[in-house]
């Protein structure tokens, strides 16, 4: 794979453990959905580590003592309608106070180009740190629109996290947006002649809500 600064790969045993699953044409759709939801919980964990911290003043029932805190960052998430909704509750496992925007694209499956449905994000969005989510990064086109319009809006910062990432969609996004840094559990390697990812683990939208 080729290297680039701001692609991270989460190797973790439980990651990956978990992705083998996930891949596996025998997982059906209630244990595919718990998987994306566990996956999305452990690369939360990764994602949000550069969080600064600040003391606190605290008293344990043996003594007053100086504590950490996350120092008021907020964060919301972003899912990339359908395939990203499946990653939300796995991300408020760990982040319950972070507020949630959808942005809704779907890829015209002639053109493979992404066409916007839904755009909605927190009024706030100026003040928090922004997490993209969706499972799938393949040609990329999703995933650079959905960053592009996020951006409009102002946020701090942004971070892209996707389960499974192909060669062509890093390549893509990396130049597109080099300012953010992204997240996945693996990189693929190639892209079909329908631009579906190989190996990959199919469509992930028609996995998660049983519409195959
Ligand atoms: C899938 C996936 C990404 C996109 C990735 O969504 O969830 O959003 O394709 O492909 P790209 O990198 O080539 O843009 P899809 O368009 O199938 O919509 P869905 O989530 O509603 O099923
Ligand atoms: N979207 C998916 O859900 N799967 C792929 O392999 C490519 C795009």
């Amino acid at each position: 794979m080729k290297s680039y600064d701001n692609v991270f790969v989460m190797d973790h045993p439980l990651i990956q453990h978990k992705l083998t699953f996930l891949r596996s044409v025998d997982t059906g759709t209630k244990e595919f959905r718990e998987l994306v939801s566990e996956i999305a919980t452990l690369m939360c964990y990764e994602a949000t580590r550069d969080l600064p911290l600040m003391d606190v003043e605290t008293v344990t029932p043996m003594q007053k003592t100086t504590t950490k805190v996350i120092a008021g960052r907020k964060l919301a998430f972003v899912p990339i309608l359908r395939a990203g909704l499946g990653m939300v509750d796995g991300m408020l496992n760990l982040v319950p106070s972070a507020k949630v925007g959808h942005i809704g694209l779907y890829r015209d499956h002639d053109t493979l180009k992404p066409v916007e449905y839904y755009n909605k994000l927190p009024q706030d969005i100026t003040e928090r740190d922004v997490i993209v989510l969706d499972p799938m990064l393949a040609t990329g086109g999703s995933a650079m629109d959905a960053i592009t319009l996020v951006k409009r809006s102002h946020p701090k910062s942004i971070k892209f996290l996707c389960i499974i990432a192909a060669p062509e969609g890093l390549e893509v996004l990396t130049k597109t947006h080099p300012d953010v840094q992204i997240y996945c559990a693996a990189v693929d390697e190639k892209l079909n002649e329908n631009g579906y990812i190989l190996p990959g683990l199919g469509d992930a939208g028609d996995r998660i809500f049983g519409t195959l």
